[in-house]
C-alpha cells in the first residue's frame, strides 16, 4: 500500500496513550451523559472525542487511538476530509436550509448526477435523497411497492437494515434491535442466505438461490414479491460474503418474476469494499440501491439510486421529507465523492484488503478461535468461535474487543450471535498505522485466546 500523496489532515497520525482508557476527562462526561442521556443509547468505547483525522481519534484525554471503524463505515474519506470541511464551510456560508421541495438548489441536483455516474449500470437513473440509510431503505420498499402493485418484502437470515418500524421488521437480530419495539410491520419474508462458513460445506451460491428462491416461490408466491431486499456484504450481520454466484441467481430470479431487486449498499458503498459498489465484484446491476454512512463524509444524507421507470413511477409529492438532501450534507457529498475520485479510494480499499486479510489470515493459522476470516477491501472481519466447532464465542469476542479499546484501537464487534470483530479503517489511513493496529489486534489475541 502507498501512503496517499494528498494530506488529509494535519492530526499526527500516531497510537498516544497518556492515560488509561478511559481516561479521567472522559470518565467524568460519561458520568454526564449517564444523568441525561436515556439508557437505551449504547456506547461502544467510553470514551469523548476532540478531533479526528486521517486513521487516528483523538480524545479529550488527550489519547489518539488508532481508527478501525470510522463510525461505522461512514468516514471513509477521513474525518474532517479537507475537501469536505471547505465545501461544508462554503455552502453553511451560504443557506443552510430551504427544504428542496419548497425551494430547490443546484448540489441535491449536482449529487443525483453524480449518483447515476457511479452506482451500477448505464441505464436511466434517477435518485432520491433522505437523511439516513433506514430512511432511504423506507422509501426504496415504498417505490418497489408502488412500482410492482406488490406487497411483500424479501429479506434474509442475519439482514441489518435499521431500526424504524418497518427496517426492525427487515432486521434479522432480535437484541438489541427489536426485542420488545413490536409489533412489526408486515407482509416481510426471511429466507436463508448464503453463509459459507455456516452452510453445508461445499453449497455453491447458486444452490443457496436456488434453496431461498424455493422458500419464496413455496411461502410468498413469485407473483406477491415487491421486492427482494440484500446486503451485497452483510453489515451488522456479521460482514457475511455470499458464496459466488448467489447475488446474480437471485437478481436473475428478480427480473424473471417481474419484483424489484434492491441492492443495500448502505454499508458496503462508495468504495469500501475495493469498488465504488459491492455489488460491481460480480457485475450484478441492482434495480435500485439504497445508499448513506460513506456518501458525505460524516454528514447526514441518504439515497435511493435506480431505474428511471421505477423511481418515476411514484405520484408527485409521494417522497420526500423536510430534510432530504439538506443542502450542507449535498455539499459534504459532491466533495466526498471528489475525494474518493482524486485519492483513488477504491484502490486504496483493495490495499487495505490485501494488507489486513494476509495478516488475518496468518492470526487464524495460531489461533484456533479465530473460526472465519472474510471481507473484501476495506471491509473484512473474524468470526470468533470454541476452538475446533463453529459454536459460536461471543465473551471472547468482548473480552479481544476491549483489550483492543483498552490499547488505543477502535474495533467494532457485529454478527447475530456477537462473535464477529469488524474492521473498517477510513480508507485514507497510512500503511504504518494500520500495521500497528493489527500488531495491537495479534497481541490481544495472544493474551486472550493464545
Ligand atoms: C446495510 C445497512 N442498511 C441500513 C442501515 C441503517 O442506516 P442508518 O443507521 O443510517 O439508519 C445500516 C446501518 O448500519 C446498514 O448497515
Amino acid at each position: 500500500m502507498t501512503d496517499l500523496l494528498e494530506p488529509t489532515t494535519t492530526l499526527p497520525q500516531e497510537r498516544r496513550l497518556v492515560t488509561p482508557v478511559p481516561g479521567p476527562r472522559s470518565a467524568e462526561l460519561m458520568a454526564r451523559r449517564s444523568a441525561t442521556v436515556s439508557a437505551g443509547v449504547g456506547t461502544t468505547l467510553p470514551v469523548f472525542v476532540e478531533r479526528a483525522g486521517g486513521g487516528v481519534v483523538v480524545d479529550v484525554d488527550g489519547n489518539s487511538l488508532i481508527d478501525l471503524g470510522s463510525g461505522i463505515a461512514v468516514v471513509n474519506v477521513g474525518n474532517a476530509a479537507p475537501r469536505v470541511v471547505a465545501a461544508v464551510q462554503e455552502q453553511v456560508a451560504a443557506f443552510t436550509h430551504t427544504c428542496f421541495m419548497v425551494t430547490p438548489y443546484e448540489g441535491y441536483v449536482a449529487v443525483c448526477e453524480e449518483l447515476a455516474r457511479v452506482t451500477p449500470g448505464d441505464h436511466e437513473k434517477r435518485s432520491a435523497l433522505f437523511n439516513t440509510g433506514s430512511e432511504a431503505v423506507e422509501n426504496a420498499v415504498k417505490i418497489a411497492r408502488h412500482a410492482t402493485g406488490r406487497q411483500a418484502v424479501v429479506v434474509f437470515d442475519h439482514a441489518y437494515h435499521g431500526r424504524t418500524n418497518l427496517t426492525m421488521a427487515l432486521t434479522a437480530k432480535n437484541m438489541p434491535y427489536k426485542h420488545r419495539f413490536g409489533p412489526f410491520a408486515p407482509e416481510v419474508y426471511r429466507v436463508p442466505m448464503s453463509y459459507p462458513f455456516r452452510d453445508e460445506p461445499g453449497l455453491t451460491g447458486a444452490e443457496a438461490a436456488a434453496r431461498a428462491i424455493a422458500q419464496i416461490e413455496a411461502q410468498v408466491g413469485a407473483a406477491n414479491v415487491a421486492a427482494v431486499l440484500i446486503e451485497p456484504i452483510q453489515g451488522e450481520g456479521g460482514f457475511v460474503v455470499p458464496a459466488p454466484g448467489f447475488l446474480p441467481a437471485l437478481a436473475e430470479w428478480c427480473r424473471a418474476s417481474g419484483s424489484v431487486f434492491v441492492a443495500d449498499e448502505v454499508q458496503t458503498g462508495f468504495c469500501r469494499t475495493g469498488d465504488w459498489f459491492a455489488t460491481e465484484h460480480e457485475g450484478v446491476v441492482p434495480d435500485l440501491v439504497t445508499l448513506a454512512k460513506g456518501m458525505a463524509g460524516g454528514m447526514p444524507l441518504a439515497a435511493v439510486t435506480g431505474r428511471a421507470e421505477i423511481m418515476d413511477a411514484v405520484h408527485t409529492g409521494g417522497l420526500g421529507g423536510t430534510y432530504g438532501g439538506n443542502p450542507v450534507a449535498c455539499a459534504a457529498a459532491l466533495a466526498s465523492i471528489e475525494t474518493m475520485r482524486a485519492q483513488d479510494l477504491a484502490g486504496a480499499a483493495r490495499a487495505i484488503g490485501d494488507t489486513m486479510l494476509p495478516r488475518l489470515r496468518a492470526l487464524q493459522e495460531r489461533t484456533p478461535a479465530v473460526g472465519d476470516v472474510r471481507g473484501r477491501g476495506a471491509m473484512v472481519a473474524v468470526e470468533i468461535v470454541k476452538p475446533g466447532t463453529t459454536e459460536p464465542d461471543p465473551e471472547l469476542t468482548g473480552r479481544v474487543a476491549r483489550a483492543c479499546h483498552a490499547d488505543g484501537v477502535v474495533v467494532l464487534t457485529a454478527g447475530t450471535f456477537g462473535n464477529v470483530l469488524r474492521f473498517l479503517p477510513p480508507l485514507v489511513i497510512g500503511q504504518e498505522l494500520l500495521g500497528e493496529g493489527l500488531d495491537v489486534l495479534d497481541a490481544a489475541f495472544a493474551e486472550h485466546a493464545g
